[in-house]
């Protein structure tokens, strides 16, 4: 398998799953354009992974804005050339009941997520190789699993995985895939701040809750960032090339719903 010659966007890629996959990506010969919050961290990410000329950064808050999207894009084109995959990996997962979170946090939510994710894929899709452009979002099992405790990430990710669907429908005639990756609780920054949120619901210690939820896949231990990345860089390379539209669940087998 190999994705030498991959020119990526990926989101989220200063940390956790985006960072996990621009690595795997580099090492297999491809250059990528790294996204976070903040430019400094951004560079610092990209520093890290040694592949001078082959790995760009950029500093931008993901959020349901068109023409910020398109700037986005238009930088990544500028250093990349035309893309040949776009990972959004930008993103959390607050904790918490539908009706007890507060209506800013859901929009939050939903506009970092929900309308980041979309926004980018407009974007994006003008510039993305057609046949073999290859757009992978990360989503989360809750999105076909329903958590009340992780509300907006069920509802986010429900959406997003619909409309992977039917973007992969859409797209397919131009040969460009795009796919879902669904991560249960993964051993990132993140699964330490959800630990927080189900220590404050369950009144227990954050140690307590980690430990909770690490005990809980039947193979013994969650997936890391790199377990997430080896699917992603699977599904955005030429051994993949008749897979589209589908979601894949990697959590260590903790979803028991339908496949
Ligand atoms: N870890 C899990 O248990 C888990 C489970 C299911 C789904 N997921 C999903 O997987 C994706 C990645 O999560 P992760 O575990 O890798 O999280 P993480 O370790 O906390 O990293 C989050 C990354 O996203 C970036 N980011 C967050 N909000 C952003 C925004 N508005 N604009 C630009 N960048 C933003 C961060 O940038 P900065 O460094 O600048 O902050 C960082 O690079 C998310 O969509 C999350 O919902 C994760």
């Amino acid at each position: 398998m190999t994705n030498e010659g991959a020119r990526v966007l990926v989101t989220g890629g200063t940390r956790g799953i985006g960072f996990a996959v621009a690595h795997q990506i580099v090492r297999q010969g491809g250059r990528v354009m790294l996204v976070g919050t903040d430019a400094e961290r951004a560079q610092e990410a990209a520093a890290s992974l040694a592949a001078p000329g082959r790995v760009f950064s950029m500093g931008c808050r993901i959020e349901g804005n068109e023409r910020q999207s398109r700037r986005l894009v238009e930088a990544a084109v500028e250093s990349l050339g035309e893309l040949t995959g776009v990972v959004n990996a930008a993103g959390g997962a607050t904790v918490g009941h539908a009706l007890d979170l507060s209506w800013s946090r859901w929009k939050e939510d939903v506009d970092t997520k929900l309308w980041g994710y979309f926004a980018l894929m407009r974007a994006a899709v003008p510039h993305l190789a057609s046949p073999g452009g290859v757009i992978v979002n990360i989503l989360g099992v809750a999105g076909k699993d329903p958590n009340p405790r992780l509300a907006p990430g069920t509802v986010i990710n429900g959406a997003l995985r619909g409309l992977t669907k039917i973007l992969a429908d859409d797209l397919a005639p131009r040969g460009i895939r795009v796919l879902a990756v669904n991560p249960g609780a993964t051993e990132t920054d993140l699964l330490r701040e959800m630990a927080q949120g189900y220590a404050r619901l369950n009144g227990v210690s954050t140690d307590e809750a980690l430990a909770a939820m690490r005990s809980s896949g039947p193979l013994g231990r969650l997936p890391t960032a790199s377990d997430i990345a080896a699917a992603v860089v699977f599904l955005m390379s030429e051994e993949a090339a008749l897979i589209t539209g589908t979601s894949l669940d990697i959590d260590g087998g903790v979803h028991r719903g339908p496949a």
